[in-house]
């Protein structure tokens, strides 16, 4: 079978390392990939918004399956294209995909279906949203509603804060996305990622992980997109694992297919794990970048087998496996991300980086120049390793780490550490 993958990132390169395993795979095409995809796909220019133009590639490629990697093209309905056109895919419909386009969405749909997550409100004017404020308790959390590249959420510690960041919303620092502002109820505890594949009717669980979201060490700093990653989590252990498909996962997929949007695809839910247990913060109808990486690592099934028969509607007659090994990623970032990264930097030393036991690199943003390596993003390179703990994969990672010669980027040097720090408690 032909594939075609949209994206270009390091959750794309990992998708693409575990889909070129597979025995089901004849050619994978990646739009637009990166230089490390292209060692395994062949990289094309395609515009995703222009839904037409991969109807066409999809036609004159022969391709059977398409494998959407970010959220954007499912907000912007390119399932629902492929649907229309008969091309079996893998990734929601644009309605389902609201789940993750709407903050305010899925808060509706937790209330209606009990699902547990903060208390909210949902304002379209300021001047409700302030008299909302003023009766609620700080810390709390504003939140534009849209696809605001996560950018858009305030952990409020003030009163005064919270106020500053409903009027950036409503004066259109986050454009259409903060036409609408979500104010959330601070929720208290350890954070945690967690991924099923649904069907639309059945959901699988797949993994925990979690991600180091702050730029600098001891998770200081701006946000970013993720800093690094570890599978599984500790903290979600067997029993709040139950939970989370009882009382978060499950509700949703039915409440989905209630509705007549049944969700197909990946749904990666941020939870809180709070003192009474696992709430929802937000769900992503995709997998997780940096998370992927990490992911990818341990599965040891057939991923397009996987994707296949979620779009087929046949999970229930299907499971996955994992390794017991836990896996740790280390992105590598240019100079000045999350601000205005420094593009076309070189970077040299990755076959050696490679060669380190039970370590794999993924690329997010390069470019080849030639036989030149070229940084080409914020996020470049994800350093990946397998390890028996925790603690074995960081030394891995770093060890890969070390002999990457990129003076143009920079790392955050303690990725894992609640992890480790738990490891070394148990001894
Ligand atoms: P989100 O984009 O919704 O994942 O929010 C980004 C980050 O803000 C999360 O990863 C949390 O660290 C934090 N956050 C969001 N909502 C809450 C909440 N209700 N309580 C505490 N922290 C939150
Ligand atoms: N690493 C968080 C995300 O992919 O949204």
């Amino acid at each position: 079978m032909n594939v075609l993958l949209i994206g270009g990132g390091g959750r794309e390169h990992a998708l693409a390392w575990a889909l070129s395993a597979s025995p089901l795979l004849t050619t994978l095409y990646a739009a637009p990939g990166n230089a490390g995809i292209a060692e395994l796909a062949h990289c094309v220019a395609l515009d995703v918004a222009d839904h037409a133009a991969v109807l066409a590639f999809v036609a004159e490629k022969g391709i059977g399956f398409v494998v959407i990697g970010p959220e954007a093209p499912l907000v912007a309905g390119l399932s629902d294209a492929l649907a229309a056109a008969g091309v079996q895919h893998f990734g929601p419909s644009k309605a389902a995909a609201q789940l993750e386009g709407s903050k305010g969405f899925t808060k509706d749909l937790c209330r209606e279906a009990g699902i547990p997550t903060g208390a909210y409100g949902r304002f379209r004017d300021a001047a409700a949203a302030h008299a909302y404020l003023a009766a609620q308790p700080v810390p709390i959390v504003v939140k534009a509603d849209g696809l605001a590249a996560g950018k858009g959420v305030v952990v409020a510690a003030t009163r005064a804060e919270a106020e500053a960041a409903i009027d950036a919303c409503f004066s259109g620092a986050f454009g259409a996305a903060g036409a609408e502002v979500v104010i959330e109820e601070f929720l208290d505890g350890e954070e945690a990622s967690f991924f099923a594949l649904c069907d639309g009717q059945t959901a699988l669980a797949l993994a925990t992980a979690q991600d180091h979201k702050r730029v600098g060490d001891d998770d200081t700093g701006p946000n970013t997109g993720g800093m690094g990653a570890y599978s599984p989590a500790p903290v979600m252990t067997p029993e709040t694992v139950q939970r989370t498909m009882d009382e978060i996962i499950r509700p949703t997929v039915a409440a989905m297919a209630a509705r007549g949007t049944p969700f197909k695809g990946v749904l990666f839910a941020g939870l809180m794990i709070t003192a009474e247990g696992p709430k929802l913060i937000e769900y992503n109808v995709r997998f997780g970048d940096p998370e992927t990486q990490v992911l990818m690592m341990r599965l040891t099934s057939d991923l397009l087998a996987a994707m296949i028969a979620t779009a087929d509607g046949a999970l229930d007659h299907f499971d996955v496996r994992w390794r017991d090994d836990a896996a740790l990623t280390v992105v590598m970032a240019a100079n000045g991300y999350p601000g205005t990264p420094e593009k076309g930097t070189e970077i040299r030393g990755l076959d050696a980086a490679g060669t380190v036991a039970g370590v794999q690199i993924f690329h997010a943003g390069t470019r080849r120049d030639g036989d030149r390596l070229l940084a080409d993003g914020g996020r470049v390179l994800n350093v990946t390793a397998l390890g028996a703990t925790v603690a074995e994969a960081q030394a891995r990672a770093y060890d890969a780490i070390a002999k990457i010669d990129w003076p143009g980027g920079f790392c955050r040097s303690d990725i894992g550490w609640r992890a480790v720090l738990r490891e070394t408690a148990k001894g």
